[in-house]
């Protein structure tokens, strides 16, 4: 696999858009204390540029969940950090890189809904609408993009790209005939 030969959305066009996002949960969330759990290790990056342009007092938790090897979903799930924070009775925003079949964000969902925050929102980065295999939405949405394997702005494959500015799409290396 290698990086498509132009990103597929410049670093400027994210930069914009999370002020946007910011913006836009500023308000939403006006009057109260946020609690911000990225989920790691991909939304690190969006999280941290996010967390800088809001207009809220906030504090930053993390998450980590673990449900991918390589570009296929492994179908499993594991909790492996969880915010120190007490979640009830708080305002609590998930930050997460991306919604592909939904699977994690159905299972971030549940188990922080079990805690009764006083209210619960999801932000993501992108979203892959088509390849929704648990039906699960998110309040704020950065980028909606077609199936096609992303990486960079903290997203990788096999711990590669997330240094990277921009997002890319993967595309595959073209067989070269062996005669
Ligand atoms: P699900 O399928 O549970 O997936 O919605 C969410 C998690 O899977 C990873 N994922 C990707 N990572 N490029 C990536 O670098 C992609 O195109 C992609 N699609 C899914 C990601 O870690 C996300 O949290
Ligand atoms: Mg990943």
């Amino acid at each position: 696999m290698h990086l498509s030969e132009k990103p597929l959305i410049p670093e400027a066009v994210i930069q914009e858009r999370v002020n946007e996002l910011a913006k836009e949960v500023s308000h939403d969330f006006a009057g109260h204390d946020l609690l911000v759990v990225s989920v790691l290790k991909g939304a690190m990056i969006f999280a941290a540029d996010f967390v800088r342009r809001l207009d809220l007092k906030a504090k930053l938790e993390f998450a980590r969940v673990k449900s991918y090897v390589g570009t296929e979903s492994s179908g499993k799930l594991d909790f492996m950090h969880l915010p120190e924070e007490p979640i009830t009775g708080k305002y609590v925003l998930l930050v997460e890189d991306i919604l592909d079949t939904g699977r994690t964000a159905a299972a971030l969902r549940a188990h922080f809904e079990a805690e009764q925050p006083a209210r619960l929102a999801f932000c993501t980065l992108l979203d892959k609408p088509a390849t929704r295999v648990v039906p699960v939405t998110a309040e704020y949405v950065g980028f909606s993009v077609e199936d096609r394997f992303v990486v960079g702005y903290g997203l990788d494959c096999d711990e590669h790209y997330r240094h990277l500015p921009d997002i890319w799409t993967l595309e595959p290396d073209e067989e070269t005939p062996s005669n």
